[in-house]
């Protein structure tokens, strides 16, 4: 079925919301419908999502963005999907019912797991085949909780009656039908999160399945990222649904960074910064994590180096949910912008351990350097200077695996809209920070895959066209305060790890 549509529609499935956008051949939005979901804390450190509200609400958001735009299905050439990744959630293939809540991909109930599985081998047990570090953060150790915890579940497994899925796969199981024969896959790029398909097969790992004790029979076949999976039925019936990238490859994507050496770095709940190193997986030595960039149909994969950052979004909201500082999220901005520094305070926000370049599940977060002269705005400007202090962490780090040396980063993402924090990661990075037009990059890179894989767009200079930097911040902090800054933030580091025994 080919349809001859004018617009793509991207969903895009994150952490706080569902998305539906939808884009014209110029890349530009036509319309954007939002909702959010529940975010439930069960224990400290435990975050999960209900997967049957996500559904509803992704259905929602996509009758919504049509019904902006007036638009009906026959407008739509094609659907790409993109996801919050390593969210976990297994359901029973007969009824469609999860067995449980989905577990977060923030979530730390595992990680005494994960210290077991490394014991005397140590965490990059599995990290020559996957490209990963064992730690609590991806799907594996998520989905070996959930089949030892609830009652049955193994069996049931091994019967045959359960899928695993991330959130890409249940969206698109539900999309093309659900029990009444809706396909279940993954893509690459998603897979490569799970701690379970080979890096460089593309396949899932025997070896590691075994190792795990995880039943192949519940693991959705591993496809591209743009090619057709199925057809939608609903709202949408009979549009293709043609790719699947989780979320930050596909801003990779959608910032058009297709060539070996571009970089770019989203900055939403966590920050995750994404560096293309094209047809080769290149090994990480200083806690970057090796992953798939992305796959055209049948081309040859295209890899990335990633340096992932638990929180920083979240650490605002946080702010604004759990401690009423501020009432919305824009106001931390305006907050920080009373005082001048930070008033001698660090923030560091270990709420899910430690990600890259640690990877340290036992840490948790500090606040230091407290004196009664800190007032709440230098507390402001010490939870924006943790987003750029964990960027520069980041980026020195993969400066070391890749000897790629950034020249200016591209970045996107909600946060970026808080110039204060464009500027203060421009100053400590020492490097230009650019943002695009369309800011929405992950859902166009969705959109680019959807189109690229269904005739909508040619190739991928066409896509290269539609990039226009919108915003620019140079560096204007002196090096002697950054080297000082810098020092003081690693002391704070030092601070949060080996809190959980
Ligand atoms: O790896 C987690 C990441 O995919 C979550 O992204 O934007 O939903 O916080 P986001």
């Amino acid at each position: 079925m080919t349809s001859t549509g004018q617009y793509i529609v991207a969903i895009d499935q994150g952490t706080t919301s569902s998305r539906c956008i939808v884009f014209d051949a110029d890349g530009r939005i036509v319309a954007v419908e939002q909702q959010e979901h529940r975010q439930i804390f069960p224990q400290p450190g435990w975050v999960e999502h209900d997967a049957t509200e996500i559904w509803t609400r992704v259905r929602s958001v996509v009758t919504e963005a049509l019904g902006r735009a007036e638009l009906t299905r026959d407008d739509i050439h094609a659907i790409g999907i993109t996801n919050q990744r390593e969210t976990t959630v297994l359901w029973d293939r007969h009824t469609g019912l999860p067995v449980h809540h989905a577990i977060v991909w923030q979530d730390t109930r595992t990680e005494a797991l994960c210290r077991e599985l490394g014991r005397n081998v140590g965490k990059d047990r599995f990290r020559r085949e996957t490209g990963l570090p064992l730690a609590s953060y991806f799907a594996a150790p998520k989905i070996r909780w959930l089949l030892d915890r609830v009652e049955g579940l193994r069996e049931r497994a091994e019967a045959g009656d359960i899928l695993f899925g991330t959130m890409d796969t249940w969206v698109i199981w539900n999309l093309t039908g659900g029990v009444d024969g809706g396909v279940h896959v993954t893509d690459v790029t998603n897979a490569s999160r799970t701690l379970l398909m080979n890096l460089h097969t593309l396949e899932w790992d025997a070896r590691i399945l075994e190792s795990l004790d995880i039943p192949a029979a519940i693991l959705p076949e591993i496809r591209s990222s743009a090619e057709v999976y199925g057809h939608a039925v609903g709202e949408l019936a009979g549009v293709p649904v043609a790719a699947a990238l989780g979320d930050q490859q596909a801003a990779l994507f959608g910032q058009t960074c297709f060539d070996a050496g571009e970089a770019k770095s989203t900055y939403g709940t966590g920050t995750f910064l994404l560096l293309n190193t094209g047809e080769k997986a290149v090994n990480s030595y200083h806690g970057m994590l090796t992953t798939v960039g992305y796959r055209i149909g049948e081309q040859k994969p295209v890899y990335a180096l990633e340096g992932s950052i638990a929180v920083t979004g979240s650490l605002v909201q946080w702010l604004r949910d759990q401690l009423g500082v501020i009432s919305t999220a824009a106001e931390i901005e305006t907050l920080a912008e009373t005082v001048q520094d930070n008033g001698g305070a660090y923030i560091v926000p270990a709420f899910s351990g430690l990600f890259a370049p640690y990877w340290r599940d036992d840490a948790r977060g500090v606040i230091t350097g407290l004196t009664r002269y800190v007032t709440k705005g230098h507390l402001a400007r010490a939870v924006l200077e943790a987003t750029a202090w964990q960027t520069r962490e980041v980026v020195d780090a993969m400066a070391r695996d890749s000897a790629v040396t950034l020249t200016s980063l591209r970045v996107d993402g909600g946060m970026t809209s808080n110039n204060l924090l464009m500027q203060t990661i421009a100053d400590v990075l020492d490097v230009p920070v650019e943002r695009p037009l369309v800011a929405e990059t992950t859902a166009l890179g969705a959109a680019y895959a959807a189109g690229l894989a269904t005739g909508f767009w040619p190739d991928l200079d066409t896509l290269r066209g539609n990039w226009h930097r919108a915003a620019e911040w140079s560096p204007r902090m002196d090096r002697e305060t950054r080297e000082r800054e810098h020092r003081n933030w690693l002391k704070a580091v030092e601070r949060t790890l080996g809190w959980v025994d």
